[in-house]
């Protein structure tokens, strides 16, 4: 998920696909495609290298659904809209989600993303409720604290901004997790998720000194201190709407591992994902100022209208959906790039053909169904998709109307981690604006646009 997720999917369908071929009485030939090193498999291949250039070779020399092994786990890859819609909706029921072991083991094997049925189907009822805009709307006074503290401690400095989106992203998860609790606990969790992620994309070896055995070790201690809080709130006997309270809630009862496996899977389908978002939007509002203008003057009439009315400085759920302008401007120049971001997930190789090389020609290309889809489809599909879109809003909000920010050093390439980034994080230089928000003037500049 993240944007390891972009990745994740492409597995979880592959080894589901593998399954598929060769289950039953009478086993299936597999796909071309090569099986790399014992053990080894193709991982270096695909990690080390902006993994578009591997799918296209791939696709080139063995067609869109090749075999291939990787991360310790023989796997079968998709690369067409067609097959995406056939594993994703059409026959979803004939595919279980699976995960490289590294992950599946790190996460929790009863977390969401590896089931299907009715333990599927109960999850996600629990997940959609803590997740689901009415329950949401109670914490955006919190993720608008969580927002300007962000931005109060990158002032004046030089930022690694994906880093720092991790962080900010980090806690708005843990709020919709454990609700105000969460600055309790914030930096026990931080640091042993921080080291359990360090293991996400490593061989499943579980020696000492291995970046898989550290990993585990963190996740223990998580699982720990999640079996602490889960003690607590028994013992508190309060009803709570986050998402904890919403699997503590559950009649028939999820265990205390079930609830741990799916507290650390939703802190990692949450966080990367929208930080890498996050990372590519701060990227081209500086490299686009007329848009950034446009976003400006929106979320600066939304403070003056609050201003006016006395309704406080602190955003709410109704001022969210106020920003038009914003959200529509953010999907014309996120969406080219997330096509790119999410590109080894389930977009078709061939539109990134050599006609279409630049973002916006590729935007220009008409889609065809199933080949672009931020957030899946299908029973799987992404239930923190109003959560992720709200803690972009109030961010954007808070940088365009108090910050100016420019980039540091060259910005032409991508990183790939694997997933596609800004050059380096996009190291930035993040300042206050020197003129305070003069409302009278903006005012003025209101009415006399209302002429
Ligand atoms: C821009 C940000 C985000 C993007 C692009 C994104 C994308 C996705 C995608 C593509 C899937 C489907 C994966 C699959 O088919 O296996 C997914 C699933 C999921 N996402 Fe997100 N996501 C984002 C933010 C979030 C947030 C903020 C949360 C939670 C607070 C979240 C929680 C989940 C969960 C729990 C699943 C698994 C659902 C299931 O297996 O039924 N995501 N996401």
């Amino acid at each position: 998920m993240f944007c390891l997720f972009a990745l994740v999917p492409t597995f979880f369908l592959l080894n589901s696909l593998l399954k598929f071929f060769t289950s039953g009485r009478r086993k299936l030939p597999l796909p071309p495609g090569t099986m790399g090193w014992p053990y080894i498999g193709e991982t270096f291949q695909l990690y080390s290298q902006n993994p578009n250039v591997f799918f296209a070779s791939k696709v080139k020399k063995f067609g869109a659904i090749f075999k291939s092994h990787i991360l310790g786990c023989p796997c079968v890859m998709i690369s067409s809209p067609e097959a995406a819609k056939l594993v994703l909706v059409t026959k979803s029921d004939l595919f279980k989600p699976t995960f490289p072991a590294s992950k599946e083991r790190m996460l929790g094997k009863q977390a969401i993303f590896f089931h299907q049925g009715d333990y599927h189907i109960k999850l996600r009822k629990l997940v959609l409720r803590a997740f689901m805009p009415e329950s949401i709307k109670s914490i955006v006074p919190d993720i608008d604290s969580v927002a300007i503290a962000s931005l109060k401690s990158w002032e004046g400095q030089l930022i690694n901004t994906f880093q720092e989106m991790k962080s900010f992203t980090f806690n708005v998860a843990l709020l919709s997790i454990f609700g105000k609790d969460e600055v309790l606990y914030r930096e026990d969790l931080k640091r042993c998720y921080y080291i359990l992620e360090k293991g996400y994309n490593s061989m499943p070896i579980n020696l000492p000194g291995t970046l898989f055995h550290k990993a585990m070790k963190a996740r223990k201690e998580l699982a720990q201190i999640l079996a602490k809080i889960i003690s607590l709130r028994r013992q508190m006997k309060h009803s709570h709407t986050d998402l904890l309270g919403s699997f503590m809630g559950d009649k028939e009862g999820l265990t205390d591992e079930q609830i741990a496996d799916n507290v650390i899977g939703v802190i990692f389908a949450a966080r990367d994902t929208t930080a890498s978002v996050l990372t590519w939007i701060v990227k081209y509002l500086a490299e686009n100022p007329s848009v950034l203008q446009a976003v400006t003057e929106e979320q600066e009439a939304i403070m003056m209208t609050k201003e006016e009315c006395g309704e406080g400085k602190v955003l709410t759920w109704a001022d969210s959906k106020k920003m038009p302008i914003t959200l529509r401007s953010l999907r014309s120049l996120i969406l080219p790039d997330l096509r790119l971001i999410l590109l080894i997930n389930f977009l078709d190789i061939n539109l990134v053909s050599s006609e279409a090389q630049s973002f916006s020609m590729i935007w220009q290309v008409a889609l065809k169904p199933n080949t672009f889809m931020p957030f899946g489809n299908g029973i799987h599909s992404c239930p923190g998709n109003e959560l992720a879109k709200l803690e972009i809003l109030v961010l954007v909000h808070h940088m365009t109307t108090k910050y100016r920010w420019s980039m540091v050093g060259p910005q032409n390439e991508i990183q790939y981690a694997p997933f596609a980034l800004p050059q380096n994080g996009l190291p930035i230089r993040l300042s206050l604006k020197r003129e305070s928000i003069d409302l009278h003037k903006l005012q003025k500049r209101h009415l006399q646009k209302e002429k």
